[in-house]
């Protein structure tokens, strides 16, 4: 290669800025409408300028547009077409804009239409998320802490605090769309522009909600990006954690789960196996997504006001991330619905009777031990039947004497069942609050209540 198309090559973005063309085109059909209304350029050219970014708008959707990487980027590459297809009137549209308040009009138009389209495929994943609850609403299976088997928990319990993480996901990304949500237009270069525009006007017709109300902050903002991109980033950890559960509950050690034979692959060289390989690229991705994140804070931490250059770093990492995340929302919306729950399992473990251990220690409490006795009494049991090769159920009353004389019958009425439904308190596992819980979540979806 040259040096000419090496350094080229150095500054160009048309290669991942084209993707902001139909935003482009509609930010420069709204302020050409508004150099019309304000009578700086005539009826006729606004109409010549707006029909021209029609017929490209069209040629660019049917993949007839002449790209030309000598012209940089999507700005140039549109506005030279435009001055090519209709003449000199084309080079009027620029008039009181700059390419550095037009790239972050462009961002800004185009994050607002993906957040909705996120908004949108997270709601998909909870829906899924509240499907898997209410058809296995009575499936107990083991909770855990530190991995190791701790109490008893509903199934449905463990997917509705997955809803939950991605309810708070969806505040993120509708806070984040109110910042996103302010039209810089008319800040120009870096310090407004020396024609009457009406920036209202332009606001309104674009569908922001205000203007920006400092020129400089607005050519050098990136805050929004750096917002959808945090957003994004603990959406991903969200689904990486899911991914990582989805990984254990499918191996033969657990066998929790089947997933779908669409969302496995087979390996090259051993028959027998199912690899869950969506669930561990998205944990993989979550990676890449949170480097995007860290190059873009990265980019932006040493630039004085307003514009530099460095600015065009923004977008790869930022359409990147984009990708991966609604990429992500598509593939978990079929995998959950379509995610098979092998209930057997699940309550084989959960009523494994070392699961019972607090319980039986809440049973003596019950009957007036101190609670750190009682936990004392328990973990010395515990031990006993470890070298005796039982479980707590197989043990005799008079065993259950040697320990404690308070044991009674009753003590062998404690199941994982009981044990779910006695945490019956706000929050808790047991089947009645889970019940609200589901009804809460199916009230969020519905719009009814605001869970973020
Ligand atoms: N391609 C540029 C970017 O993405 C557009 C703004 C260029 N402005 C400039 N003064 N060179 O940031």
């Amino acid at each position: 290669m040259d040096l000419r198309s090496e350094m080229l090559g150095y500054t160009v973005s048309i290669n991942y800025d084209s993707r902001l063309y139909h935003h482009d085109i509609l930010g420069s059909q709204a302020h050409a409408r508004m150099l019309c209304k304000q009578g700086i350029i005539s009826d006729a050219d606004a109409r010549l300028i707006c029909d021209g970014l029609t017929v490209i708008e069209r040629e660019i959707d049917d993949d007839k547009f002449p790209w030309d990487a000598s012209l940089e980027d999507i700005h140039m590459n549109i506005e030279s077409r435009l001055i090519q297809n209709i003449g000199s009137t084309g080079g009027k549209l620029h008039t009181g804009r700059s390419r550095n308040d037009q790239i972050s009009l462009d961002l800004r138009l185009y994050t607002k239409d993906v957040i909705g389209t996120t908004l949108l495929g997270i709601k998909e994943v909870q829906i899924a998320l509240i499907d898997l609850a209410a058809a296995n609403s009575k499936v107990i299976m083991p909770g855990y802490t530190h991995l190791q088997r701790a109490q008893p928990v509903l199934f449905a319990h463990h997917m509705l605090a997955y809803f939950k993480m991605f309810t708070r996901d969806v505040g993120r990304f509708q806070d984040c769309y109110v910042r996103a949500d302010v039209m810089p237009l008319g800040s120009g270069a870096l310090a407004g522009v020396p024609y009457p525009t009406d920036r209202e006007f332009l606001a309104s017709e674009l569908g922001f909600a205000l203007i920006s109300t400092n020129s400089m902050d607005a050519v050098s903002d990136r805050d929004f990006l750096v917002e959808f991109q945090s957003a994004a980033s603990i959406c991903m950890m969200h689904f990486s954690r899911l991914s990582e559960e989805i990984v254990i509950w499918c191996s033969r050690e657990f066998g929790f789960i089947r997933l779908d034979e669409e969302y496995t692959t087979g390996s090259s060289i051993m028959p027998q196996k199912r690899n869950p390989d969506f669930a561990e690229l998205a944990r993989g991705k979550t990676g890449r997504v949170y480097g995007n994140l860290f190059s873009l804070l990265t980019v932006l931490k040493g630039l004085p006001l307003t514009y530099n250059r460095d600015l065009q770093e923004d977008k790869e990492g930022f359409f990147d991330t984009v990708d991966t995340l609604l990429a992500t929302l598509n593939i978990y919306k079929g995998m959950l619905a379509s995610l098979q729950v092998i209930e057997s399992r699940m309550s084989e473990f959960a009523n494994e009777s070392y699961m019972l251990a607090t319980d039986m220690a809440d049973y003596l409490v019950n009957k007036e031990v101190p609670f750190r006795e009682a936990h004392g009494i328990m973990r010395r049991l515990c031990d006993y039947c470890e070298t005796q090769g039982k479980e707590l159920k197989d043990l005799s009353l008079s065993e259950y004497h040697d320990f404690s004389p308070v044991f009674d019958d009753d003590v062998y009425n404690i199941t994982a069942w009981s044990s779910v439904e006695a945490r019956n308190n706000p929050g808790g596992t047991a089947p009645g609050q889970v019940e609200q819980e589901l009804n809460e979540a199916k009230r969020i979806m519905e719009g009814k209540v605001d869970g973020s």
